[in-house]
This record gives C-alpha cells, structure tokens and sequence, in this order.
C-alpha cells in the first residue's frame, strides 16, 4: 500500500463517521446496484426514498425486468436524467438473460448504464472486488492531500487519479475504503469551507499546508447552459385532458406532455395564462416555460401523437416534473 497512514485513517474514520445508509445493510448486488443507478442522479439525501420505492416495487431483478417501462418511469419520476431509467430497466434484462447477476469487474462493467465509477463500486461493495472509484468526492480529497493540480475530467486526469485511488485500496477492505472516501469528501472535505482543524488528515494535507484547500481540486470552466422556451397549453374538456408521450432524441424521452405550442398566438383570446416565465433547470438546459389553460365544451381535433385521457387518470403517467409544477397552477 502507497500510504498507510492515509488509508488506516480513511478506515478508521468510515468507522465512525460512515452514513447509516439502507442499502449498506445488504450484500445483494440487484439492491447496491440499484443504489448506485439511483446515486448517479441525486443526492444522497434524496437516495433511500427512492430506493426502498424501487424495492418495494420490484425487490428482485427479475421483478424489475419483468414490469412493463412505464411502471419504471412512473416510480423514476422526479430523478431526472430519464435515460437512465430506461438504461435500469434493460440492465435488469440483460441480468436476467445472462442467468444472474455478473460476479466480475468486467460483467458487470457491460451492464447497459454502468460505467468504470458504478462499475467499481459495485464490485468492491457487493462482492469485495479491488476495483477503487473515482467519484468527485475522491477527485477533491485526492487533489487536496497530494496537493495534484492536474484538471479534473481530463484523460489525464482519470489515469493519475485511479492509479493513486487503486495503490492506496486495501484489498481486504475495498468496500469500506471506497465507500469511506466518498464520505469522506462529501462530509468533511466538503467543496466549501472544510473544517480543516477537525480533520484527521490535517498532518499530512498537502494542501491545508501550501494554503490551496480552496484551489483544490481544479476543475474546467463549466459549458455554457442553452435556454430553450416552452409553450403548454392544458386542455380541458368534459373531464378529460390531451396529453402525448415524447419521442426519441430529446428531452423527457418515454415521459408524457400536454399540448406543446409553437405558437400561441393561433389560440390566443381562449387561453387562460396560468404562468409565464416557469424556469426549470435540467443538466445541460435551462427552460423557460408558459403554461396556459385552455376549457372549452367541445373536443378540438388534436394533433398527431396526442390522445385524451381522463383528469382523474394523470398520475398514472410518468411526467416530466416541470408538468407536475403545470399542474399545481390548476
Ligand atoms: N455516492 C454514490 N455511491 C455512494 C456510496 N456507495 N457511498 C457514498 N456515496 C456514494
């Protein structure tokens, strides 16, 4: 081991500081890897609702495999990012036609939706593989104790952060160590002001002693966030709404829509404006959306890919939040 003294106190401190978390209290790789889908797309405050959502409804692989798409996305609803879902489910299949779960680093890395991170964190926790993650957390508690400039999501970067991670893994206790530097980054070297006097890694921070704890990690500048405008109209009629499912090469593929207008103006005096200027972050967009309510007594014709459904049977589809907010404004 490269540093024994780094990775004894890492241990020692997952110890004692290590979240009660659901899913730790399971060796079953369809429950951690559940978890880990689950992580990539919120916060771990977010995570065991969701979880035990997921396994109440679908407590074995075969069970997920087996639900039809929309159950999955309904219970998804709200992580966004709804790839991943869809990724989940087709994992789940593939699970179950190869007989079970993969027992290797390299099986399990073919899951459809697992990359190196997810990948290594399955195998050490599920199956105490010596595989080290690299997560931001690791990125930043790396950065600072060896006090390493290199900018974080480079080529270079991953290689020299994953070969200092792997040499300080204990093979014996590769789910603790990796789960013990993600705690660690996420609660005491936080991004923003760490509290460096009560860390156990003070003495020997390369970082903390050169002064760069808030220089540490380096990080590209962020790409800029496109905006993109919206218009949805709500339609009303005898108790019924139109509604579509989103298609392929977008957003909120698989999710379901209300009337998207490009233009408004075509309707304009039978609207009823319930919220201009709705702003709504997605991960490489920002929306700006108006919601409109249109009541009328008689069934327009609606344009292709819409249907009517009853009111009472909205919460039977998976909807991009952003529609959940629309439907607030009623
Ligand atoms: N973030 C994602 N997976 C995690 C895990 N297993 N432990 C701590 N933080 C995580």
């Amino acid at each position: 081991m490269k540093d024994k003294h780094f990775t004894d106190t890492i241990l020692r401190w997952y110890a004692e500081n290590g979240r009660d978390l659901p899913w730790r209290r399971t060796k079953d790789p369809y429950a951690i890897w559940l978890s880990e889908i689950i992580l990539q797309q919120t916060r771990i405050a977010q995570g065991p609702a969701y979880w035990e959502r997921f396994m109440t409804a679908f407590p074995t692989v075969e069970d997920l495999a087996a639900a039809p798409e929309d159950q999955v996305m309904r219970l998804w609803q709200g992580l966004g990012y709804y790839s991943r879902a869809r990724n989940l489910h087709a994992a789940a299949g593939q699970i179950v036609a190869r007989g079970g779960f993969p027992t290797d680093l390299a099986g399990i890395r073919s899951l459809k939706g697992v990359g190196d991170y997810t990948a290594a964190a399955i195998a050490s926790i599920a199956f105490g593989i010596p595989a080290a993650v690299v997560d931001g957390n690791v990125y930043r508690v790396l950065a600072r104790h060896y006090g390493i400039a290199t900018t974080v999501g480079t080529t270079a970067a991953k290689k020299e952060f994953g070969d200092l991670a792997q040499s300080l893994l204990p093979d014996s206790q590769p789910a603790e160590f990796n789960q013990g530097m993600m705690d660690f980054g996420a609660l005491q070297c936080t991004p923003l002001s760490p509290s460096c006097p009560e860390c156990p890694l003070a003495g020997t921070c390369d970082a903390l002693r050169t002064g760069r704890v808030d220089r540490l990690p380096v990080k590209k500048a962020p790409a800029k966030v496109q905006t993109r405008t919206l218009t949805w109209v709500y339609l009303r009629c005898q108790g019924e709404t139109a509604i579509r499912r989103r298609e392929a090469g977008d957003i909120w593929q698989g999710l379901w829509e209300p009337l998207s207008c490009e233009e408004p103006g075509q309707l304009e005096g039978r609207l009823t404006l319930l919220r201009r200027g709705v702003r709504h972050q997605l991960t490489h967009r920002t929306i700006v959306a108006d919601f409109y309510l249109l009541e009328t007594t008689e069934k327009p014709v609606l344009p292709e890919g819409y249907r009517w459904i009853p009111e009472q049977e909205l919460d039977r589809y998976g909807k991009p939040r952003l529609f959940e907010s629309m439907l607030d404004c009623l």
